[in-house]
């Protein structure tokens, strides 16, 4: 492939490749020396028209690790805020010569939009309530190094499904792996039709995460919701928040997962995000290593390389 927008186009197999490679990566960075030249000579622009911590950090530093030369486009400060459209922005991007732009934008589509203009390799990390295919990944292998495999796990995805690309980018990667997917949220926050993808929906927490082996919960997307539909933050934590005493329905050995950032009290309690079972920490970790697999694969396709 030359671009990476969606889990929608990479197979079962590609999926197993690239989680085996950055399975290698996590190794690596832990290592005193995580100095790779794969990227060497190359140029990589991070795009981001959309807070991030996570996301935008971990791919600075696996373009860093991987040799590229790492440019971060500051929106906030860019003509972006003086009214230049996307595409204006990435033709003036492009003239710069680029290997691969990573890119995030609030409008679902707006990555392979801009896939289509430019000619070097596009990375998508995150478009509106569409798709994060790296988070997906990032928490696939974070699942596989704990659990020793995907196919036949149940993994419970919990809260407000309706806005998130993580919820949709997991659901087509642990399908295409054949994990069992149960959505968990309150009927206003699920996309209409999600039934047909075949996943389990359960509107009820304790029930939706009953012997899970992966509780996986989500933030509660409050600034994409309008007026009278914005739950009240104590109400959703009594029903929808994960406490110690609803983990307890989970197996025993169950991990808990939030891609970030966490709302604590609202959709998670803190005894459990920083408990014995939250992964959530490693699932940053892994977001190094995905990232960098990402990147020496679609390198791999670069021209000349
Ligand atoms: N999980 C995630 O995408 O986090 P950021 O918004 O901080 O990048």
């Amino acid at each position: 492939h030359r671009h990476l927008l969606g889990i929608d186009q990479l197979s079962p197999a590609d999926i197993v490749s690239l989680l085996d490679l950055a399975d290698g990566f996590v190794d690596i960075n832990r290592q005193v020396e995580k100095k790779l030249s794969t990227l060497r000579g190359r140029t990589q622009i991070n795009l981001f028209f959309e807070a991030s911590t996570r996301t935008q950090s971990s791919f600075e530093l696996a373009g860093k690790r991987l040799g590229a030369d790492v440019m971060n486009m500051s929106v906030g400060s860019s003509s972006v805020k003086k009214g230049e459209t996307l595409l204006d922005t990435a033709v003036t991007l492009h003239a710069m010569h680029p290997d691969l732009i990573v890119v995030r934008h609030h409008s679902a589509g707006a990555v392979e939009l801009l896939a289509r203009k430019v000619g070097c390799s596009v990375v998508n990390a995150g478009d509106g309530a569409h798709e994060h295919p790296t988070q997906a990944l990032l928490d696939a292998l974070t699942m596989r190094r704990h659990k020793g495999r995907l196919q036949g796990l149940t993994v419970a995805i919990c809260g407000d499904i309706l806005h998130s690309r993580v919820a949709r980018s997991n659901i087509l990667l642990l399908s295409a792996v054949g994990a069992r997917v149960r959505l968990v949220a309150p009927s206003t926050l699920l996309p209409a039709g999600i039934e047909r993808t075949g996943v389990e929906i359960y509107t009820d927490l304790g029930t939706g995460i009953r012997d899970a082996d992966v509780v996986m919960m989500l933030r509660l997307q409050r600034e994409r919701m309008q007026g009278a539909l914005v739950p009240s933050v104590r109400e959703y934590f009594h029903y929808f928040g994960l406490d110690a005493a609803k983990l307890a329905l989970a197996r025993p050995d169950a991990i808990v997962m939030h891609p970030g950032p966490m709302n604590r009290g609202v959709e998670i309690d803190s005894d459990v995000a920083d408990g014995p079972q939250s992964v959530i920490r490693e699932q940053v970790e892994m977001g190094v290593a995905v990232r960098m697999a990402v990147l020496e694969a679609l390198a791999r396709n670069l021209p000349n390389a």
